[in-house]
């Protein structure tokens, strides 16, 4: 479908290139030169290649407000909208984003499945069904190597939850790998030509993930993979998966393979083809994204729409309306109270390694109010959600000669001044060696800081960060400490979560000169840091926060809550406890809903959370992780400028007793999948427990009409069906249609199948009034399942059923298979 997107390097060219290295040379291009690019090898015009996260934007090399990165939904946003043709363009633009950036290679698409609603890091994922998973992948995939940038599937393979990510060993039957977890992979490797496979931290049944069978079979074997596969950072740990076709270890430039690796070749040990085989993968992406002089990169589709546009028409797509009663869009109200953290500070994405830094955050409160102009609108905190560190505002705080941010000192263990630069920012973040807060044995951070607080004598203030640090406000030493990670933890948290702390400190004016000097330790992962000054969560008192909230609502005619999780809940490196949202904000909806029966609440986080008051609101509307544009997409939506179109694409729970697989916990470092493939839907249908919202399910605001099913009676086992459907617009304004085929097998069986699966799908628009014949292919795959003899189609009498979710039903089509 999208093999457009190939480049077809010249084969013996690369032959000849690597002919003319020395092992030397051949060995150090197998691992990074540091932690975001590769060795230049000059006698043969390969310059370096940068890679750089995904998937809600691209960082690019630093870590650094001053370059500032288009921030886009998170994929389980943009799996909600089930249209290719919205994740194809987020593709493109972050191609687009990459090539900005200098950056050749994007580290995403993340494929993992979504097996379990606790998976910390479900946000970066797109479904807990592979085909979802596998065909907006594709897509993804395809956007990004239209720009000529390589994209990258990981982490291959069974890296769904976070806990003992680096070294559980999940089992997982062979039959599950292949229809569920390795299914998932097709379409971006297949279909979508991925140019990189990640390998993941994890093992596989017993074996490392960068030292598996499973990159020789499916991967090259059945699928013919011609690209990268790059490790998870660090994820190699042995000589011995050169082996392996591993072909890149991230980071560099210390590692296991290097001289070793040219030792064992001298010694006999490891064939020199091994190597020659790593290297041609290598300069074949190298050929594809221009790094090589004289080798044409693989084309440029030209990209007619802009980034922020696309950002939030993917954010209004994917957003699924998961109840209305009758009160959206929003007819003209004349007051209405906003109530959230999210309103102002809404949670664009996910924490982690995937974090970038958006020049602009389009915030609910500024949008909504601007778009309800003849609306009278206020705000209310209602609850306080996160339980970490936040950002200094930044109007809050300047540096000594009065520039915005903060000063940054950089010295060396003798005290004497490396550089200092000014930094819009109260973080520091560095993945670079070779960086000034790597090199420096102290850093200081300079401002002047406005506390909100109103106490006349103290403030509350935080710093976070892996070191020895010491307070001092105007010029008095008020505060001093250490900071450790903890023994269980992430080796990554020293970055991604450092360890915080906060206190109170003195203050004799309205402005306080603080310079916190801080001392680096050792810990976590290599070549990396972060620091941070903040706040603690305010300590209002919970009732009252509510109270006020309560008062605005009852005040206003329509009351709009966001309720969100927080980054202590939803990142990398962790798994979630609780599908509860944090601090107060249940009882929050339940207050603001027994105030106002016009209440609409929005849902701001990147995987299902419970909802104990869902039958109280008048609308619930789940924007997930929604990116920069966040406000304009509420906007256009509450207004009805936009169609919520989203379904989801993950069941959401009603409460975690019923969540049928919920263990992310390994046991003996070991994690079993005993659910085998049922997972997700699947693994629901099989309890007698409803879930709050099924999968596949979500409203619009238009109706539509599916009519003339077809489908053959009967066709050959192995062969595509196709099916059409008519499609008519009963309603009064454009919609947006979703039509689901899922497949039951009626005859019994002696294969274990789950009550129905999902076997293809398609989204498209209805104008008002219209109708549209639609042409859907069930592939022969859709009817397959994996034995010792390989992919089997059992021949007999199966079903088609057409609906709108995996549980509401339009029509079927019985079919026989022979
Ligand atoms: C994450 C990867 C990421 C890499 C580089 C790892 O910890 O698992 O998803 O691409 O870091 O940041």
């Amino acid at each position: 479908m999208y093999e457009e997107v190939l480049s077809d390097v010249d084969e013996s060219v690369l032959a000849d290139l690597c002919a003319r290295l020395t092992l030397e040379e051949k060995v150090l291009l197998l691992t990074g030169r540091d932690s975001w690019s590769t060795h230049p090898l000059p006698s043969i015009g390969l310059r370096s290649m940068v890679l750089s996260d995904g998937p809600a934007g691209v960082r690019g090399a630093t870590w650094d407000e001053r370059s500032p990165s288009v921030n886009f939904p998170s994929p389980s946003a943009l799996a909600a909208s089930w249209d290719r043709t919205v994740v194809r363009a987020v593709g493109e633009q972050l191609g687009r984003e990459a090539a900005r950036k200098g950056v050749d290679v994007v580290l995403a698409p993340t494929i993992n499945i979504q097996r379990s609603p606790y998976g910390g890091r479900h946000f970066e994922a797109f479904s807990e069904d592979p085909l979802v998973t596998s065909e907006l992948a594709a897509a993804y995939v395809a956007g990004i190597q239209s720009q000529a940038v390589g994209a990258t599937a990981k982490h291959y393979v069974a890296n769904d939850s976070e806990t003992d990510r680096f070294t559980v060993d999940v089992q997982v039957d062979e039959r599950s790998l292949r229809e569920v977890y390795l299914r998932a992979f097709e379409g971006p490797v297949i279909d979508g030509g991925a140019w990189l496979v990640m390998s993941a931290y994890n093992s596989v049944n017993g074996a490392r993930a960068t030292e598996n069978e499973l990159l020789r079979s499916p991967l090259e074997d059945d699928w013919g993979f011609d690209g990268v596969v790059v490790s998870d950072w660090t994820a190699v740990r042995s000589l011995q998966s050169a082996q392996f076709p591993q072909d890149l270890v991230m980071p560099g430039p210390s590692g296991p393979w290097g001289d070793a690796l040219v030792r064992a070749v001298r010694a006999g040990e490891i064939d020199e083809r091994i190597v020659d085989r790593k290297v041609i993968r290598m300069l074949r992406l190298a050929g594809r994204v221009g790094a090589i002089d004289g080798v044409a990169a693989s084309p440029i589709t030209e990209v007619s729409t802009d980034a922020r546009a696309t950002a939030r028409v993917a954010a209004t797509a994917g957003s699924v309306l998961l109840r209305n009663e009758a009160i959206l869009p929003l007819a003209a109200p004349a007051s209405i109270a906003l109530v959230g953290e999210g309103m102002r500070h809404p949670r664009t994405q996910g924490g982690g390694s995937a974090t970038v830094i958006p020049a602009e955050v389009v915030t609910p409160l500024g949008a909504v109010t601007a778009r309800f102009p003849d609306s009278t609108t206020t705000w209310s905190l209602g609850a306080v959600v996160g339980t970490g560190l936040s950002d200094l505002p930044l109007d809050s705080f300047h540096a000594p000669d009065g520039t915005p941010g903060m000063q940054v000192v950089y010295l060396n263990q003798h005290g004497e001044i490396l550089a200092s630069e000014t930094r819009r920012a109260s973080e520091v973040v560095s993945f670079e060696a070779e960086s000034l807060a790597l090199r420096s044995a102290v850093i200081e951070l300079r401002l002047a800081y406005r506390p909100e607080d109103q106490h006349p004598t103290e403030f509350p203030f935080g710093v976070a960060g892996l070191c020895d640090f010491e307070v001092f406000v105007d010029g008095a030493l008020a505060h001093q400490g250490r900071l450790r990670t903890g023994p269980g933890d992430d080796p990554a948290a020293a970055v991604l979560h450092p360890p915080s702390t906060s206190f109170l400190l003195p203050r004799a004016g309205e402005e306080v000169a603080i310079t916190v000097r801080l001392r680096p330790v050792e810990g976590g992962i290599p070549d990396a840091l972060s620091f941070r000054v903040g706040l603690p969560p305010r300590d209002d008192d919970p009732d009252a926060l509510i109270a006020q909230a309560v008062s605005a609502a009852a005040a206003a005619e329509i009351a709009v809550v966001m309720v969100s999780t927080s980054p202590e809940v939803e990142s990398e490196g962790f798994d979630r406890t609780t599908l509860a949202l944090p601090g107060r904000q249940d009882d929050l909806v339940h207050a603001v809903a027994a105030a106002n029966p016009h209440t609409i609440v929005i849902v701001n986080a990147g995987s299902p959370v419970l909802m104990p008051w869902v039958d109280d609101v008048a609308a619930v509307l789940a924007m997930w992780f929604p990116g920069q544009e966040v406000g304009a997409a509420l906007a256009d939506m509450l207004s009805g400028d936009a169609e919520p179109g989203g379904r989801l694409a993950v069941t959401w729970p009603a409460d975690e007793q019923s969540v049928p697989v919920s263990n992310v916990t390994p046991d003996d470092g070991r994690l079993a999948y005993t659910e085998g493939i049922h997972v997700g839907y699947r693994a629901w249908l099989r309890t007698d427990a409803t879930p709050a919202f099924e999968f596949g399910f979500g409203l619009g605001y238009g109706q539509w009409a599916l009519t003339d099913a077809n489908a053959p009676e009967r066709a050959s086992a192995g062969s595509d069906v196709d099916l059409s459907v008519t499609l008519a617009n009963t309603g009064s304004r454009m919609t947006k249609a979703v039509v689901q085929v899922y497949v039951e097998r009626v005859e019994t069986s002696s294969i274990d199948r789950p009550e129905r699966w999902l076997a293809a799908f398609k989204a498209t628009g209805i104008p008002a009034a219209e109708s549209r014949h639609l042409r859907i292919t069930v592939p022969a795959r859709a009817f397959a399942t994996w034995t010792a003899d390989g992919w089997v189609t059992e021949p007999g009498e199966y079903r088609l059923v057409i609906g709108t979710s995996v549980a509401k039903e339009l029509q079927s089509i019985p079919i026989r298979l022979g």
